[in-house]
C-alpha cells in the first residue's frame, strides 16, 4: 500500500477547510502543556516514620500530622526537611505556637534574618503582618520569594496566621516546574543569564523615600542568577519575580521587560500552584528557594495577623 504525504496539499480532497497560517511569537514565548514532575532526577523516595504527609496537590504543598512544632529531635527534623525539599511547602494545622517555639523550630535550619523594611513582632527576628483594619499597606500580594535583594536571600520561612475574621487564602507556586515547562528557546536565552534584584521598585509603592532612603546602603541592587540550582536538590529553579526583580544584565531595556515579563508570569500558572486556605493557629513553612507566594488581599476591613520568621539562606548558583 502506498504511503500518503502526510503535507495535503489537494485542497480539494479536505473534509474542512484548511487551516489559516496564523503568527505565534517570533521569540517562542507562548504557553501550552504542563508537564508536572514533582521530584528531583534521581530523588530516592522512602517512606516517613515520624510524621504524616497529606498531599495537598499532585505537585506541590503537603500538610503534616502528627508533630509537635515544640518538640524536635534530630530524626524529626530530618523527615520534615526531607518533606520540605519534596512539597516545598509544609502545613500544620492548628499548631498554634507561641512566637518564642515559632523561632526556636525554625532555628533547627539555622539563623533567622532581620527585616527593617517590615514590622516587627515579639523580637527582632519575628515580622508582624497586621493588615486590614489599619492603615498599614499591603504589599505581600504580589508574586515573590522572599528578599531576593540580599545577597544571601531566605533559606525559608515560618509563617503563622494569628487572627483573621475570614479564612485567609495564600497560594505557593512551585518554581521548579516553572522552569521545567519554559519553552526550550527560552531555557536557551536564560542559561547563564544573571538578573538584577533591587527592594526599591517593590516598597516604592508602599513606602515614601524617607523610609526607603536609609535602607539603601545596607541593600544595595544585586545580582542572582535567574535559573537558580537548589543547594540540596540540586533542581533548576526559576529565580526572577515581581517584587524585586528589576531587570536582566546585558539586555536592552525592551528586551529584558518582555523576557522578564513572561517569566514572572509563569508563577501565575494554577497547574504549578497549591492554595492554602488559612485558620488561626495554622503554619506554613515554605522553601523560599524554590517557591514562591501570594497572599490573597481580599480581607478588608477584616484584620489579618501573621507571624513571620525567615531562616538565612546562602548565595544563590
Ligand atoms: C509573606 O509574603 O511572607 C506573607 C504571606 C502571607 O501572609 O500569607
Amino acid at each position: 500500500m502506498a504511503v500518503t504525504d502526510p503535507v495535503v496539499t489537494d485542497h480539494t480532497a479536505l473534509p474542512h477547510a484548511p487551516l489559516r497560517e496564523a503568527r505565534v511569537p517570533a521569540d517562542g514565548m507562548y504557553e501550552g502543556r504542563r508537564t508536572l514532575r514533582r521530584l528531583p532526577e534521581g530523588w530516592q523516595e522512602r517512606p516517613y516514620e515520624l510524621i504524616d504527609v497529606v498531599p495537598q496537590g499532585p505537585l506541590i504543598g503537603a500538610e503534616i500530622r502528627g508533630v509537635d512544632l515544640a518538640r524536635l529531635a534530630p530524626a524529626l527534623r530530618e523527615e520534615l526537611n526531607r518533606a520540605l525539599l519534596e512539597w516545598k511547602v509544609l502545613f500544620f494545622r492548628g499548631a498554634a505556637i507561641t512566637a518564642e517555639q515559632q523561632r526556636a523550630f525554625a532555628l533547627n535550619w539555622g539563623e533567622l534574618e532581620t527585616n527593617p523594611l517590615l514590622a516587627r513582632g515579639s523580637a527582632d527576628d519575628v515580622v508582624r503582618f497586621d493588615k486590614g483594619g489599619s492603615a498599614t499597606p499591603t504589599y505581600e500580594n504580589v508574586w515573590h520569594a522572599d528578599v531576593t535583594f540580599r545577597e544571601r536571600p531566605a533559606l525559608g520561612a515560618v509563617l503563622q496566621l494569628r487572627e483573621a475574621r475570614r479564612t485567609a487564602v495564600t497560594p505557593v507556586a512551585d518554581m521548579a516546574a516553572a522552569y521545567d515547562n519554559l519553552p526550550d528557546s527560552v531555557k536557551e536565552r536564560i542559561e547563564g543569564a544573571r538578573a538584577v534584584h533591587d527592594f526599591i521598585p517593590g516598597f516604592a509603592r508602599f513606602y515614601g523615600p524617607e523610609r526607603l532612603a536609609p535602607l539603601q546602603d545596607l541593600f544595595p541592587p544585586v545580582t542572582h542568577p535567574v535559573v537558580r540550582t537548589h543547594p540540596e536538590t540540586g533542581r533548576r529553579t526559576l529565580f526572577v519575580n515581581t517584587s524585586f526583580t528589576t531587570h536582566i544584565v546585558g539586555m536592552e531595556r525592551a528586551e529584558s521587560d518582555r523576557l522578564l515579563g513572561f517569566l514572572v508570569r509563569q508563577a501565575h500558572v494554577p497547574e504549578y500552584q497549591v492554595r492554602f486556605h488559612w485558620q488561626a493557629g495554622d503554619v506554613a513553612f515554605w522553601d523560599n528557594r524554590a517557591t514562591q507566594h501570594y497572599a490573597v488581599d481580599d480581607y478588608a476591613p477584616h484584620r489579618r495577623v501573621a507571624e513571620r520568621v525567615a531562616i538565612a539562606g546562602d548565595r544563590p548558583y
